[in-house]
């Protein structure tokens, strides 16, 4: 028989214990707006756990959480087993959380080299576990045509201003740097969104690769075709909670779409309600 008990601690384990990172009822509140409430998921090394929901879900509220942007009103980030709490984007770097953002945050007049090192000065345990400060140029470009290839991103010539480059280009430079900076976890926000299909497919492969190494994955988009591409998991969030946790069996357009509008949900919670909204 299984007691409630028993139950408990199936929950607590699978909520903290396995997971690389795990977020225990979060909440987020600004003034009267209530962005997240309650929040709670997990993933774990080498998997990608898709973040999906509507405009003003709470996705990128729950992404700054993890990276640092901002504290939490309420709740605990666990990594690894121990909770942490990042009062900088810097600390979460420091801790393994490395994020893409939607404007990636390249210097566009710069060159690939120097974009693949940018900010690296400020991290005391890089990649290499090791500043950088005394890397020669020859070393650097080395060190990034290396890193780029190991995660097989094709771009022609790393001498190229970031600003040469194509967009599928750049949002792989982008994804390249953070997976090579962190050891632990990758937030990604709409990698995908403004890209070619050809581009698109690439960085789909380059996700996959990062996942390979043992990364634990969140990414965020709006394309559910990616979605269901390269993700083990989905968390669906609505209304600041999640509203569904989809394993991979269950990662239908048809669910997912379901989910974020809350069609599936108004037919599961309440049936004769006057029809959904
Ligand atoms: N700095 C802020 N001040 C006030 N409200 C905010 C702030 N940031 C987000 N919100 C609100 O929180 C909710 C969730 O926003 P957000 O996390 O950006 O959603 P998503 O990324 O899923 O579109 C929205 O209602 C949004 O208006
Ligand atoms: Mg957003």
């Amino acid at each position: 028989m299984i007691t409630s008990d028993r139950i408990d601690l199936l929950d607590e384990r699978g909520i903290g214990m396995g997971a690389r990172l795990a977020v225990k009822g979060v909440s987020k509140h600004y003034g009267g707006v209530h962005a997240l409430q309650g929040v709670s998921l997990e993933v774990a090394a080498g998997e990608v756990l898709g973040l999906v929901g509507d405009n003003g879900a709470g996705k990128s509220t729950l992404l700054k959480i993890l990276s640092g942007a901002i504290a939490p009103s309420e709740g605990e980030i666990v990594l690894d087993g121990e909770a942490v709490s990042f009062a900088t984007p810097h600390a979460a770097k420091e801790a393994g959380i490395a994020t893409v953002y939607q404007d990636l945050a390249l210097a566009a007049q710069r060159d690939v080299v120097s974009n693949f090192f940018l900010g690296r000065e400020l991290i005391s345990k890089g990649f290499l576990g090791k500043t950088m400060g005394w890397l020669d140029q020859k070393a650097m470009r080395e060190h990034t045509v290396r890193e780029l290839a190991r995660l097989g991103t094709r771009i022609p010539d790393v001498r190229l201003a970031t600003k040469e480059l194509s967009g599928g280009q750049r949002q792989a430079l982008a994804i390249a740097r953070a997976a090579a900076w962190t050891s632990k976890v990758l937030l990604l926000d709409e990698p995908t969104s403004a890209l070619g299909v050809e581009q698109q497919a690439q960085v789909l492969e380059l996700i996959r690769r990062v996942k390979a190494e043992g990364i634990a994955v969140i990414f965020i988009s709006h394309q559910m075709q990616d979605v269901m591409a390269v993700c083990d998991r989905v968390v669906v969030l609505r209304l600041g909670k999640v509203a569904k946790t989809l394993g991979s069996a269950e990662l239908t357009s048809e669910n997912l779409i379901g989910y974020i509008t809350g069609a599936k949900i108004a037919d599961l919670v309440d049936p004769g309600s006057e029809g959904g909204r």
